[in-house]
């Protein structure tokens, strides 16, 4: 396996979309930022160094780091953020990951400019489970906000309502052309009649799932974070905020000018309806028409287009990508994710009876400390954390009933982690809830992929839903959307020692507090160990 090295440069750059100008944290330069590309088991060395005017801390989406949590970057959970003017040198150590994955800063919400690709290519060189695509393009999903990012944050938090949604969803950095002032504003793919592009998309959004189709194609979906799919033919995409999608494209329809095109999925909150384009120009002489074609795409509110699409997902499941989904689970827990609402000095907050929104997981709003919990429990720091994080939500009620219990609209707020056996396997039932608001939370683990098992809708039954459970060849995934008024199973197996945050990779939840954190203890045997850390942690 190679080692790679690469210089990440942070600088605050102008840039200018839909006719304004702004500038905006990026890395090199760039945005999005540079793809890193890789192959299966290599490691990636990143220099960063913060030139720009505030902290930032990056994050390495999906790579498991096994046992070495100190680069994995989530702000406050492993490491304190690099302040302008230092530097941190951080290590990637990709396993069996394959496909793609994404960097993105893991702290306010700087992701929103700060993020890129990471192609992991397989071992073997032209060893796909597929025939070999002639090429492969890296598409990005992104948002546009003509306003300065902190400054959405901070007026977000401080009026406690929804945060204001963006100008423009983007692809590969442009809105395209269905904008006000966006015409030169358009990422166009080139392709030639005949060949087949695998597309490695990234959704990047920050606070929707997105739904994304190409006018007169289907394509055939292949991959998922960084994991083979049975072969998936179908004629739109549906990619949660964190998800990757690797699909296979073949340039077989009239020479042409195409649009693919995303949207939103939303049912709940503000958001933005507004759908973002991208021109697929076949190579040729013919003249191309003055407006392309639009793909269909599903409705905003299309739960059932939504949920029918991510549950196709299966692994490929052969010999040379075996299943391993844990049979017998040591640590059984039962997750509720809500929204919230805490009441505002004088009843002056943007949410609901003029409340403030909060997020939780079984009723815990997480509170995060003021120096990281990856050295507070390496370091054994007191009083940073507690280990008293609950297995299940303070007391049963119908989960997506309307009527909810008042006591649990005010969740409680704590710096509280999961501690788990090395080597124990773990089953979490993430139920939505309906407190407030029910939608759709796309949840994400660091430190590990996860089987997802099953998924239902309505309150989960644990004496017959279990029988229906999928562990012959279940999706491996980091990123996994909860349906709106239902619940997803994902079963793992806690084989990587570290401090390992779970969180909703919706931007919103997880700044009111919708995320918890997982300890896996140490093993006997010095492989089954935390590693030390490097030198040049930033300090706290
Ligand atoms: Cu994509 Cu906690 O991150
Ligand atoms: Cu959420």
């Amino acid at each position: 396996a190679l080692i790679h090295r690469h210089k990440f440069v942070l600088t605050d750059t102008p840039f200018t979309r839909l006719c304004s100008n702004k500038s905006i944290l990026v890395v090199n330069g760039q945005f999005p930022g540079p793809t890193i590309y890789a192959t299966e088991g290599d490691t990636i060395v990143v220099d960063v160094h913060n030139q720009a005017s505030e902290n930032v801390t990056i994050h390495w989406h999906g790579v498991k780091q096994p046992r070495y949590p100190w680069s994995d970057g989530p702000n406050y959970i492993t490491q304190c953020p690099i302040q302008p003017g230092s530097n941190f040198s951080q290590k990637i150590i990709l396993s069996d990951e394959i496909g793609t994955l994404w960097w993105h800063a893991h702290s306010d919400w700087s992701r929103a400019t700060v993020h890129g690709a990471i192609v992991i290519r397989p071992k073997k060189k032209n060893n796909y489970p597929f025939r070999k695509p002639d090429v492969e393009v890296p598409i990005i999903l992104g948002e546009w906000w003509k306003s300065d990012i902190q400054a959405v944050l901070n007026e977000f938090l401080s009026n406690g309502g929804d945060p204001n949604v963006s100008d423009a969803f983007l692809i590969n950095g442009q809105p395209g052309d269905l904008y006000p002032c966006s015409r030169s504003d358009t990422y166009n793919l080139t392709v030639e009649y005949g060949k087949t592009y695998l597309i490695r998309m990234v959704n990047a959004v920050m606070n929707t799932i997105m739904f994304f189709s190409i006018a007169n194609h289907s394509v055939t979906v292949v991959g998922s974070d960084a994991s083979y799919t049975k072969p998936i033919k179908t004629d739109y995409i549906a990619i949660s905020p964190g998800q990757t999608i690797d699909f296979l494209l073949k340039a077989n329809q009239t020479p042409s000018h195409y649009y693919m095109a995303a949207h939103a999925y939303a049912i709940a909150g503000n958001y933005d309806n507004t759908t973002t384009t991208a021109i697929i120009q076949y190579k040729g002489n013919y003249t191309p028409p003055s407006s392309p074609l639009l793909p269909n795409l599903p409705g905003f509110n299309n739960t059932n287009a939504s949920i029918n699409f991510t549950s196709r997902l299966r692994s490929l499941g052969n010999n040379d990508y075996p299943v391993d989904v844990p049979k017998n689970v040591t640590n059984k827990f039962f997750f509720t994710l809500s929204i919230n609402l805490n009441p505002c000095p004088n009843n002056s907050c943007a949410g609901p009876f003029n409340e403030r929104f909060r997020a939780s997981v079984n009723n815990i709003t997480f509170v995060q400390p003021n120096i990281d919990i990856l050295q507070a429990y390496y370091r054994r720091i007191r009083n940073v954390y507690d280990d008293n994080f609950p297995s299940n939500p303070p007391f049963t009620f119908n989960y997506t009933s309307d009527i909810i219990p008042r006591a649990l609209w005010r969740p409680q707020n704590g710096t509280e982690v999961k501690v788990l056996k090395y080597n124990s396997t773990v089953e979490i039932v993430f139920q939505g809830t309906n407190i407030v608001a029910g939608i759709d939370h796309p949840m994400h683990l660091h430190g590990y992929s996860f089987y997802v098992v099953g998924w239902g809708r309505g309150n989960f039954n644990n004496d017959t839903d279990p029988l229906n459970y999928n562990l012959v060849d279940p999706p491996l995934m980091n990123t996994i959307a909860v349906p709106v008024n239902g619940w997803t199973t994902v079963r793992f197996k806690a084989s990587n020692p570290g401090v390992w945050l779970m969180h909703c990779h919706l931007e919103r939840h997880i700044s009111w507090g919708m995320e918890m954190v997982f300890i896996t203890q140490n093993g006997k045997g010095k492989d089954a160990r935390i590693l030390p850390p490097p030198q040049d942690m930033p300090p706290c």
